[in-house]
C-alpha cells in the first residue's frame, strides 16, 4: 500500500522540483488584457481577478498587461493608440518573457478579447493554449451605448468622431473603438476601410497564417453577459452579428459566411469541439467569484 503510494507519486514530486520539466511549478502561466477605461493594475478590477486567479492558483504566474509605461498611459491607449500598434507591442512583451516560453493561457476583457485573439492570430510564439473571451466584441459594435465614465468628454468626443466618418483614414489611426466599428449599412467602406476587425476577421481576403495559428488553440471560450447594456449588439460576444444591409436582425457565428465558408478556421474548431459558448446572469463584465469558480477556473488549471 505505502509502495504504490510512493511509485505512484513519485513521478509527480520528481517533476515538481525539476525546472527543466516544469518551469512554472505544475501550472500554465495567464495572460490578462484588460478593457476600454481599464487598466492592468486597476484594485478593484484587473488587480483583483489577478488576486484571485493567484488565490486559486497557487504559483500561477499572471501577466496583466500594461500598454505603455504607467497606468495612465495605459488607460488612455485603450482609447488612443492604435490596435495594431498594440497587438504588435504586446506580441513582443510576449516573446520576451521567459515564464511563457513553454506557452501560455489568456483572458481578455471587452476588447481586450478581441485584441488577444488578434494575438493568437498573428504570433505563433509563444504559444496560446486556451483563449477565455470575457465580453469580447469579435464581430465588433455598431453603437457605444454606454461607455464606461458615461459623463466623461472623452466618451463624447469617442460618439463624434465615430458618427463623423469611423471608417475615415484619420479616424481609424486614432480611436480605437473605430477600429472595431462594424456598420451593416455600409458593409464595403467595413470592410475595405477597418484597419484591425476586417483585418482579423479576413473580410478582405484569407490570410492562412492567421487559420493556420487560431486552431492551435485547444480550446477558446467566449462569455456572454445576458443583461449586457454596454456592448451593441451583444451577440458579437459569441461571434455573431447584424445581418449585413440592416440593423435589426442579428445573425449567429454558425449562420455567418465566415463560419460557413470556414475563412477563419472556426467552423473546423467547432466541429472539434474546441469553441465553448458561456452565457451569464448580469451587465457587461458583471459575473461572482462562485461563477468565474465553477465556469471559467477549470480552463485554467
Ligand atoms: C514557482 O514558485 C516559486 C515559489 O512560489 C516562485 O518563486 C517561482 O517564481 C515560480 N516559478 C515560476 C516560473 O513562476
Ligand atoms: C498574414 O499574417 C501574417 C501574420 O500576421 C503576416 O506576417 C502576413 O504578412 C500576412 N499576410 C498577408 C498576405 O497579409
Ligand atoms: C471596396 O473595394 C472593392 C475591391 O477593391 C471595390 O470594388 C469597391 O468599390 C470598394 N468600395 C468602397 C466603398 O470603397
Amino acid at each position: 500500500m505505502s509502495l504504490l503510494w510512493f511509485l505512484l507519486t513519485a513521478p509527480v514530486l520528481l517533476t515538481a522540483s525539476s525546472p527543466v520539466y516544469n518551469p512554472n511549478n505544475g501550472t500554465v502561466p495567464l495572460v490578462i488584457w484588460h478593457g476600454m477605461g481599464d487598466s492592468c493594475c486597476n484594485p478593484i478590477s484587473m488587480g483583483a481577478i489577478k488576486k484571485m486567479v493567484e488565490e486559486e492558483i497557487p504559483n500561477i504566474y499572471v501577466h496583466s498587461l500594461m500598454i505603455g509605461k504607467n497606468v495612465v498611459q495605459d488607460t488612455e491607449n485603450g482609447f488612443f493608440l492604435d490596435v495594431n500598434e498594440q497587438v504588435s507591442m504586446v506580441c513582443s512583451r510576449l516573446a520576451q518573457d521567459p515564464k511563457l516560453k513553454a506557452g501560455y493561457n489568456a483572458m481578455g476583457f471587452s476588447q481586450g478579447a478581441q485584441f488577444l485573439r488578434a494575438v493568437a492570430q498573428r504570433c505563433d510564439t509563444p504559444p496560446m493554449k486556451i483563449l477565455i473571451s470575457v465580453g469580447g466584441q469579435h464581430q465588433g459594435v455598431y453603437g457605444l451605448p454606454r461607455c464606461p465614465g458615461e459623463s466623461s468628454p472623452v466618451c463624447d468626443f469617442i460618439r463624434k468622431m465615430l458618427n463623423s466618418g469611423a471608417y475615415s483614414d484619420i479616424v481609424q489611426k486614432h480611436l480605437v473603438q473605430a477600429q472595431y466599428w462594424h456598420d451593416p449599412l455600409n458593409d464595403n467602406l467595413y470592410r475595405n476601410y477597418s484597419l484591425f476587425l476586417a483585418d482579423i476577421n479576413q473580410e478582405r481576403g484569407i490570410n492562412e497564417t492567421y487559420k493556420k495559428n487560431l486552431q492551435r488553440l485547444e480550446k477558446f471560450v467566449m462569455v456572454k453577459f445576458l443583461q449586457d447594456s454596454v456592448v451593441d449588439p451583444v451577440e458579437s460576444e459569441w461571434f455573431g452579428f447584424l445581418k449585413t444591409g440592416q440593423a435589426k436582425e442579428t445573425e449567429t457565428l454558425q449562420e455567418s459566411a465566415l463560419y460557413k465558408e470556414d475563412r477563419l478556421g472556426l467552423a473546423v474548431m467547432d466541429k472539434a469541439g474546441k469553441l465553448v459558448f458561456l452565457a451569464t446572469e448580469g451587465n457587461h463584465l458583471q459575473f461572482t467569484r462562485q461563477w468565474f469558480n465553477e465556469n471559467l477556473l477549470p480552463f485554467l488549471h
